[in-house]
């Protein structure tokens, strides 16, 4: 089984790549078959919709998209949705994303925004029938310190998550 670990966010000091690093090292104790992969050091096209879907670096993404069976998301939240990175790599690859698990690491700046990841769990249900797990982790600013992870209940939803990847992905793949 493989699986994937994408973070979203462009910005140097993200905290949702703190939780992408940390759920990829979750998964690598558990001796799960991962890579991590990082939109800021990708620069991907924006999606027209035609002719970029001939880009090398975006056909190399599907490629990945494709033979995961688990991915991870990590994405900030911006305007009570995901990252416009992470929604450009869901256009990009859309298709690749057929009957995947997906689940999401959120960063946001406050707890109001929770259920922002809703609409694009709910495009990748009903466009591609990807698998998403009902269980979100949603971090806001106060749980790190610098690059760390501060808040102990934090490092352990992040661990959940990894169990739930694996555990979700083996069912679905009957394996
Ligand atoms: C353009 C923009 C929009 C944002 N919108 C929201 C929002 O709707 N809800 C929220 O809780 N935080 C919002 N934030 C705060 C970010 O979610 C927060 O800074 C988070 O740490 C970003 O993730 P990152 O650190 O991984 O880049 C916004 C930040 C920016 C720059």
């Amino acid at each position: 089984m493989k699986y994937l670990v994408i973070s979203c966010s462009l910005n140097p000091d993200s905290k949702s790549r703190i939780m992408a690093n940390a759920a990829l090292s979750a998964l690598e104790n558990k001796e799960a078959d991962v890579e991590l992969l990082d939109l800021a050091e990708l620069k991907l096209p924006l999606c027209d919709g035609g002719a970029v879907y001939g880009d090398p670096t975006v056909q190399e993404l599907a490629t990945k998209v494709e033979a995961a069976d688990g991915i991870l998301v990590a994405t900030p939240i911006y305007n009570f949705d995901i990252n416009a990175a992470a929604k450009n790599l869901i256009e990009l690859t859309g298709r690749a994303w057929t009957e995947k698990v997906a689940g999401f690491l959120c960063a946001a700046g406050g707890q109001g925004s929770y259920m922002s990841v809703m609409a694009v769990a709910n495009s990748l249900m009903l466009d591609f029938r990807t698998v998403v797990i009902p269980r979100f982790v949603y971090a806001t600013g106060d749980q790190f310190q610098g690059s760390e992870i501060a808040h102990e209940d934090l490092g352990e939803r992040i661990e959940q998550m990894a169990d739930e990847l694996l555990r979700f992905t083996s069912a679905l793949r009957g394996s």
